[in-house]
């Protein structure tokens, strides 16, 4: 954790207005169509979310562009749709059905449920933000003569929040990491937690929550009947491994990617899509020979960060952060976070998983999991490294990192959404700037030819102004608009989103020129 460097006064500094912000991108979200709560005439349904007319072609090409990258470039990665419901017997394998639970803890008084762990870390973050108001006011005192990293070891203030920040955290870890949840009770009693809502310190004891929804399978109502909903899309690859083994003429190292739902009854669940209790995620396991392990994380750890920096954000939106505590199947973990209007957060999981999954199903069967390799003509349980990526997570990436206020040269503002283009939900509007003198007719004709090729609108409605602040606002990259020297030269005016440039083009060449621009090639480059 790079919480004691100069980065996280940058990224504290400005939490209020970030929370500002994070309010403007919901509600943005909502009112262009993005995203709208889960059965919301029946006042919403807790961290459930439905994706509309925009965020459905939004989330699309996220997955799109995951999927090609993944799978189309590169030869030795095939895909799998595995189904939502699985054997009960997957979960124990996995290790979800005795492991995969939170720390709960009740207030007795306010009837609030929440995550033990959270508490502590809240209560860190409290701690982390008074660090940053000390980084304020010494830099506004001191001005340019302002030294941070000085600033932040010498203060004697600063190093009693570091102690206890410190300590907690280790105190915190060790809890977890032992499952040791009277001393996670003791912690929250020590260091005065109270309840956020009521202000109340009537804890119960904490005890551990199962994240994975269990349902029924047919009309048996025993026990032998109970089955859950994925937590993870993960097993179905590891469950079919035999199986596109033998279909598909894949050897080692080799890849299978899969995207589909996950279901977790999150204790908490806050941030809008950050966390919610039905998801979408888009994982890649890939199978190596047992001692390459290291090279293939270390290969995916840079492809992975190649795919999100090809998409044009500003690359201080992400770093690595790497696990010093393993989960018990795991010898290497690292995150990718990005910084979300609330602080830099895990976007993406890549772990190096050894051959826990593969053996544990193959105790777990009774069937054989393993490769024969002809090289070596040896049969062993390949290695796996993980790639694990929530869509929706990348939705609000993406989202976050593209809203944007703008004051105009006329002292007008504009929302704009600046989406990469290869992701926006429409690529190009077609507008004749006036609705008489045969422009519509000319702005239809152009419509109906692009929208074989590209999610396309039309739109002649309103002044030419306001018709592209529409497009701004849901981040369609490029307005062509007809006018009236369209009818005596053939060319259209081409307006760049972001820059508002206007270039003229010929109508025949419009075609070309957009898929140039939106060619997955000009986004991703050549796999490597
Ligand atoms: N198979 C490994 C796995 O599931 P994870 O770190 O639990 O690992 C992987 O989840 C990714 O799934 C996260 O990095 C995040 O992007 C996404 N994710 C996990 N829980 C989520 C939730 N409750 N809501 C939205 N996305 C979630």
């Amino acid at each position: 954790m790079a919480i004691f460097d100069t980065e996280i006064a940058i990224f504290l500094i400005p939490r209020v207005m970030s929370e500002e912000l994070f309010k403007k991108i919901t509600s943005h979200a909502k009112e262009y169509g993005f995203i709208f709560p889960s059965s919301e005439i029946y006042d919403g349904l807790s961290a459930v979310y439905d994706y509309g007319p925009q965020g459905t072609l939004l989330k699309n090409n996220i997955k799109d562009y995951w999927w090609k990258a993944m799978v189309q470039l590169h030869e030795n990665i095939v895909g799998l749709d595995a189904a939502i419901l699985m054997h009960p017997r997957v979960w124990k394998a996995s290790g979800h059905v005795d492991a995969f639970h939170d720390p709960l803890i009740d207030n007795k008084d306010s009837k609030k449920r929440y995550r033990a762990d959270q508490l502590v870390e809240d209560q860190i973050a409290k701690w982390e933000a008074k660090i940053d108001k000390e980084v304020k006011k010494a830099r506004k005192r001191f001005g340019d003569a302002f030294d941070p990293r000085k600033f932040l070891e010498e203060s004697p203030r600063i190093q009693k929040y570091r102690q206890l920040v410190e300590e907690t955290r280790r105190r915190l870890n060790e809890a977890l990491a032992a499952n040791d949840l009277k001393s996670l009770k003791d912690l929250i009693d020590e260091l005065e937690i109270a309840d956020p809502v009521s202000g109340s310190r009537n804890w119960t004891d904490v005890k551990q929550f199962n994240l994975m929804f269990d349902t029924r399978l047919g009309a048996v109502s025993d026990a032998s009947a109970k089955i859950y909903l994925r937590p993870e899309t993960a097993q179905g690859i590891f469950v079919n491994f035999n199986n596109v083994l033998k279909t598909s003429r894949v050897k080692i190292p080799f890849g299978i990617a899969q995207i589909g739902k996950a279901f977790r009854n999150e204790i908490v669940a806050r941030q809008f899509i950050f966390r919610m209790r039905e998801f979408e995620q888009m994982e890649m396991q890939f199978f190596v020979r047992p001692g390459t392990e290291k090279e293939w994380f270390a290969y995916w750890k840079e492809e992975r960060m190649r795919w999100h920096l090809s998409l044009g954000f500003d690359p201080s939106l992400y770093r690595f952060h790497d696990h010093e505590q393993l989960a018990h199947y795991a010898d290497a973990a690292t995150d990718i976070e990005f910084k979300f209007p609330f602080g830099f957060k895990e976007l993406e999981g890549i772990h190096s998983r050894t051959d826990f999954d593969l053996r544990s199903h193959e105790e777990h069967s009774g069937k054989k999991l393993r490769y024969y390799d002809p090289e070596t003509r040896e049969s062993y349980i390949p290695y796996v490294i993980e790639t694990s990526i929530g869509v929706d997570r990348m939705f609000l990436a993406v989202l976050s990192a593209s809203y944007t206020e703008e004051t105009l040269e006329d002292g007008s503002q504009r929302v704009v959404l600046k989406i990469p283009a290869v992701l926006a939900p429409v690529k190009v509007a077609v507008l004749p700037l006036l609705k008489k003198d045969g422009l519509p007719e000319i702005a239809r004709d152009i419509f109906d030819e692009l929208k074989w090729d590209f999610m396309a609108a039309y739109d002649e409605k309103d002044a030419i102004g306001r018709r592209y602040r529409r497009q701004d606002a849901i981040g369609t990259p490029y307005a062509v608009t007809v006018d009236h020297q369209t009818k005596e030269d053939g060319t259209v005016t081409v307006r760049d989103r972001d820059t508002m440039a206007q270039y003229r083009v010929r109508i025949e060449e419009l075609k070309t020129d957009l898929q140039r621009k939106l060619h997955l090639k000009t986004w991703l480059g050549s796999p490597s």
